[in-house]
């Protein structure tokens, strides 16, 4: 059983983890989150002493207090001086105090609506804990889902508001945990555009350590995620939490250390600016979040994320489906093409073996640049030739899929949707705008924009057989200011984004069998947001093989490797000036969902042939790729001239070894493999080599490379099968 109650103990148990609660008299006291325990007797219970200068809610006990207890809801205003979960503004103040009143155990899964949920599954069971403030006249219901066979459960908080008159959500997180004094360490993906997803390690110390996103979508320069680990813990060992939020608007995560060097841990939507007015019986729901657990270490925690997201987030269709190898024809030509130019890429595409050809930016309305004409959906047919139809029968014809470019939510000034419409872009009276690319956003948050959104999209998608969209959004948020009072202003953003789910969720289910891919710059918008609609991710607009090697270490830190798409580009690279070897740049894009993005038909007869063997030989090691285990072998951010990844799936594994600059009078680097089976014996594709698992995996294997900067290798290992 996930979940059951003995005496005043709640136990949110998974395959492999355990939430603890302890009912006191109507507070809720967080024992454990960790490694699981079935039967629990207060071992560590806090020694209830007085502290100073803490509050104690009653006048006969000085050992109790707020302060010190370990929680999972932080109030403000009686004697708790951490980080508050909840803040609500009723009557004339904003104290509030919850007492639980009821529970309930649901056998499924409990939605938060019109938000990203994770899928359910036949055991999935919800722990619903139901808090009153009897004089603010407030429900606070807590939901803990536990899905058995992992060891991450999931969360969320609704406040209802009891009262007969309107009240003000300031701040409402989607979880919130209380954790022993100890040496942590967070762990944050962090970066900018063209480096996103950096993974960044740091000691927590007294204080508190945030991140955060104002700019309406999760952004390039944070993850709404955040990792708590043992100060000792390694890639193979120790103990780590991970909380991630299933949203991808402005977002916030903590971890607080406090005087007594205890650890709050918080996750939710960003508070700065943000307001939710709720009418008499209405109510606020908090986004998801995803609270994981290893104690094997980061490994252990990467395999967890990816696992549960691939099983749980990821949209159940393409979870266990093998994704084309693509060519893109955005860096091949930008927005310079007509239909002659796309028909001869494709048809190199084919030749070489390729599966889904698409077209990006430029195909519509006036748009013969990036200063103008988004909102403006109409196919340029003189650019293309004729009808959209026509030039995907004609790839279709070829053998490929057919893919297209989108940037939905955006408005350009010069163009006939804002002409017919400019109240529609998101704007603040007497303000002007702000641009950036030149282009305004849509506003999400009038269901007239959205009801005009899904027909626009249902139109092409329904018209035209379409196999993938790269859903763009290539700027963020700013002049909040369309609704009529403060309050609707404030409320803006999150409704914008429960007008991005509605429209999103729409199209997705209306037409299940198109591959959608999220695209913001490259990775402006990479969250479990976004994925529980887009099944893939493009990872970066940085397709420098040697600034991907981060870039990627960070998409895969927490996301499922099927998520994150890698394409091969022309060199010198676009964005970083580098000159790298076509094998390298194949070997570093094969560590994902594999394509191509320059022009194939300037490629001479000796590259295109290194293409078509490259492929054929991604078609043979996708499974590994896609569905196989994940190992670190070398990361990029510890060891800045080399990186290594792994992928075992069945009787095979694949080993990506990079070395970023030549040396000299070194001894060669050893790289021990992981997760082999010790007693099989591996024979190296395309060689009559063979070596046992256990000493690739404990002896290790010695590389051997020539002089040369941004060389590669990759190493196809097949367990040996005898007759
Ligand atoms: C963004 C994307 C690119 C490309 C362009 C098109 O920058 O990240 O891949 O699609 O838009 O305008």
């Amino acid at each position: 059983m996930a979940i059951t109650v003995e005496g005043n103990l709640f136990y949110v148990n998974t395959e492999a983890s355990s939430l603890i609660l302890e009912n006191r008299d109507g507070d809720l006291l967080l024992k454990h989150f960790g490694r699981k325990i079935n039967s629990y007797h207060f071992s560590n219970t806090i020694h209830e002493k007085d502290h100073a200068f803490s509050g104690n809610p009653s006048p006969e006990v000085r050992t109790y207090s707020y302060d010190t207890q370990r929680q999972v809801i932080g109030t403000y205003g009686f004697g708790d001086f951490r980080k508050p979960s909840v803040r609500v503004q009723h009557g004339s103040n904003e104290l509030t105090f919850f007492k639980l009143v009821d529970y309930h155990i649901v056998k499924e899964l409990i939605e938060a609506e019109g938000l990203p949920n994770p899928h359910s599954d036949e055991q999935a069971q919800t722990l619903v804990l139901v808090l009153e403030d009897q004089v603010a006249q407030l429900r606070l219901t807590l939901y803990y889902t536990a899905f058995e066979t992992s060891a991450t459960i999931t969360s969320f908080a609704k406040l209802t508001n009891l009262s007969d008159e309107p009240v003000v959500v300031h701040r409402l997180l989607s979880s919130m945990l209380d954790v022993p004094a100890k040496q942590y360490d967070v762990i944050t993906l962090q970066g900018a555009y063209a480096r996103e997803k950096a993974v960044r390690r740091q000691n927590l110390h007294q204080g508190v350590f945030s991140i955060s996103s104002s700019r309406g979508a999760s952004g390039h320069g944070q993850t709404p995620a955040l990792l708590l680990a043992d100060r000792k813990a390694s890639e193979d060992f120790g103990d780590v939490i991970a909380l991630q939020l299933l949203y991808s608007g402005n977002f916030q995560a903590f971890a607080q250390e406090n005087q007594l060097q205890e650890v709050r841990l918080g996750i939710g939507i960003n508070d700065d600016n943000f307001a939710w007015q709720l009418a008499p019986s209405e109510s606020f729901v908090t986004p998801v979040a995803m609270l994981s657990y290893s104690h094997k270490g980061l490994t252990g925690l990467t395999s967890e994320s990816q696992a549960f997201i691939k099983n749980h987030i990821i949209p159940k269709r393409f979870a266990d489906e093998e994704r084309p190898i693509l060519i893109n024809n955005w860096e091949a030509t930008y927005f310079d093409f007509n239909k002659d130019k796309l028909l001869s890429l494709a048809d190199e595409a084919s030749a070489l073996g390729m599966e889904l050809f698409v077209l990006d930016d430029g195909w519509f309305g006036n748009r013969f640049d990036d200063n103008r004409a988004l909102g403006d959906w109409t196919v340029n047919e003189s650019k293309l030739g004729g009808p959209l139809s026509e030039l995907i029968a004609d790839v279709h014809a070829k053998g490929l899929k057919f893919g297209l470019w989108v940037e939905p939510e955006m408005i350009s000034e010069a163009s006939d949707l804002y002409r017919a419409h400019p109240d529609w872009a998101i704007q603040a009276p007497c303000r002007g705008h702000t641009y950036s690319r030149n282009q305004l956003m849509l506003n999400l948050a009038n269901p007239d924009v959205v009801a005009y959104l899904k027909e626009t999209f249902d139109g092409i998608l329904a018209q035209n057989a379409i196999d993938y969209i790269k859903w763009d959004y290539n700027r963020n948020m700013t002049n909040l200011g369309n609704g009529a009072t403060y309050l609707e202003t404030q409320m803006q953003s999150h409704a914008y984004m429960l007008g991005f789910y509605d429209l999103v969720s729409y199209l997705t289910e209306t037409y299940p069998d198109v591959l959608f891919e999220s695209c913001s710059g490259g990775g402006g918008r990479n969250d479990l947001g976004v994925m529980r609609y887009f099944p893939q991710v493009w990872a970066s607009d940085n397709t420098d093989a040697i600034a991907r090697l981060p870039i990627q270490y960070g998409s895969t830190f927490l996301y499922p490797t099927i998520s994150m798409g890698s394409h091969v580009s022309a060199v010198p690279n676009h964005q970083m000036g580098r000159i790298t070897p076509l094998e390298t740049r194949g070997h570093v894009a094969m560590m994902g969902n594999f394509g191509y993005e320059l022009d194939l038909t300037q490629m001479t007869e000796t590259e295109k042939a290194i293409v078509a063997e490259q492929v054929a030989h991604y078609k043979r090691i996708r499974p590994l790729v896609q569905f196989g285990q994940q190992y670190r072998l070398l990361n990029p951010e510890e060891n800045t001239n080399e990186a290594a990844v792994q992928f075992v799936y069945e009787d095979q594994s694949v080993v990506t070894y990079v070395r970023i600059q030549s040396t000299i009078e070194t001894i060669e680097t050893t790289l021990k493999l992981k997760g082999l089976d010790e007693d099989a014996i591996y024979r190296l594709d395309g060689t009559e080599k063979c070596y046992s698992g256990a000493e690739l995996m404990y002896a290790g294997l010695t590389l051997d490379m020539p002089n040369g900067d941004y060389l590669s290798k990759q190493f196809y290992f097949v367990k040996d099968v005898k007759d």
